[in-house]
């Protein structure tokens, strides 16, 4: 496989773009024309060739430029990545797992090359060639955390299993939907998901804890949430608000087609095998509205989803104030036809 990596930009001047072949492979999340939390997992064993779930960690055109956006982002706010002491075993298993699929999964764009615990990496589309020793942090510039996740897109949660429960003790978060790992490290699955509204009440975070304790080596889950980003922005931090909420009021009907993107995230859950510990990778793709139109069925189904989403959904999700907008835009695309169930 061959990928073309684009030049491109999630602030300033905001040159992200998706090629069609992107579009294409977008993780359109709605299976029907409504929505509501539900304990959404399934396994994560490959998918459609070509399509965001063929591999353990996809890699798409990009990849670069978010890892730019990413070390831009570590240089202004280092607390983005952080390991509590007992997590650097954790950093090693996933520095492992990271490196040995995206080896096995991309050859053209990667290498590992073992040999007992002397290893050389090899990531082309980054020009990286570096030799180490695993389980030795002296022989990597950053921590095995930090090291493996500038190479990796998404967010990383790293989380501790003790006392039948889940603990955030470590983390790379720099592409979030508007919360903090500074904020949320220490505590547990039930703490951090706190703000979120209805899900508790349905009983949805108890049983989602259940499966993910049960998460065994070799098996791992998947799920999708989104939201809605005003400009193609990766970094949607509690502590970046200043800069980006304010954007949300510049959206007009004009340019609302560009602007306005649906932002979906492919969370997937493995666990590791020397820690125990779980990681919880979440990848974030952006589409513009007037991309994700140019499929028919997704047109239509989109505007039925924003117009009937429970209002402390849209609220939680910071678009209530945009969604009669949205809906004025999205009902042209939105012939009344029935869709069919699934994607
Ligand atoms: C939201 C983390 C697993 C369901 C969130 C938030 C965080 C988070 C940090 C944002 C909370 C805030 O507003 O500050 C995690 C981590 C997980 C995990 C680290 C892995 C261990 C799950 C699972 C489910 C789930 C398995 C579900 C069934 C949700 C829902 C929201 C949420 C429904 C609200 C999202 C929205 O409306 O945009 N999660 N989560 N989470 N989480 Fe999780």
């Amino acid at each position: 496989m061959t990928i073309q990596f684009n030049d491109e930009t999630f602030r300033d001047d905001y040159t992200f773009n998706n090629s069609e072949w992107a579009i294409k492979r977008f993780p359109f999340p709605f299976h029907e024309d409504s929505y509501m939390y539900s304990v959404n997992m399934e396994q994560h064993r490959g998918g459609p060739e070509g399509s965001v779930y063929e591999m353990r960690f996809d890699v798409d055109e990009h990849y670069v430029s978010e890892m730019k956006d990413r070390a831009m982002v570590l240089d202004q706010d280092p607390l983005r990545c952080q390991s509590l002491p007992h997590m650097t075993l954790a950093g090693w298993d996933l520095l492992e797992l990271i490196m040995a699929s995206k080896s096995e999964d991309y050859p053209d764009l990667f290498e590992l090359h073992r040999n007992g615990n002397q290893w050389r990496w090899i990531n082309k589309p980054m020009g990286i060639d570096h030799s180490f020793t695993f389980m030795d942090e002296t022989t990597l510039p950053y921590g095995p955390m930090e090291y493996i996740t500038r190479q990796a897109q998404g967010d990383f949660a790293v989380l501790d299993q003790r006392d039948e429960m889940l603990w955030m003790d470590a983390g790379m978060v720099t592409t979030q939907a508007d919360w903090s790992l500074d904020f949320d490290i220490g505590m547990n699955f039930f703490e951090w998901h706190a703000p979120v509204p209805k899900a508790h009440e349905m009983g949805i975070f108890q049983r989602a804890l259940k499966f993910l304790l049960n998460i065994q080596q070799g098996a791992p889950a998947r799920r999708l949430n989104w939201t809605m980003t005003v400009n193609p922005l990766l970094d949607t931090s509690p502590e970046n608000y200043h800069k980006w909420g304010i954007q949300k009021t510049t959206l007009t009907p004009e340019n609302i087609a560009h602007k306005q993107h649906l932002r979906v995230e492919l969370q997937t859950f493995f666990r590791l095998p020397r820690s125990n510990a779980l990681v919880f990778p979440i990848r974030c793709y952006l589409c513009s509205f007037q991309d994700l139109m140019t499929v028919p069925k997704w047109g239509r189904r989109l505007h039925r989803v924003i117009r009937d989403l429970p209002e402390e959904l849209a609220t939680y999700k910071g678009f209530i104030d945009n969604r009669p907008m949205m809906l004025d835009y999205l009902s042209q695309f939105d012939d009344g036809l029935p869709t069919s169930p699934g994607i």
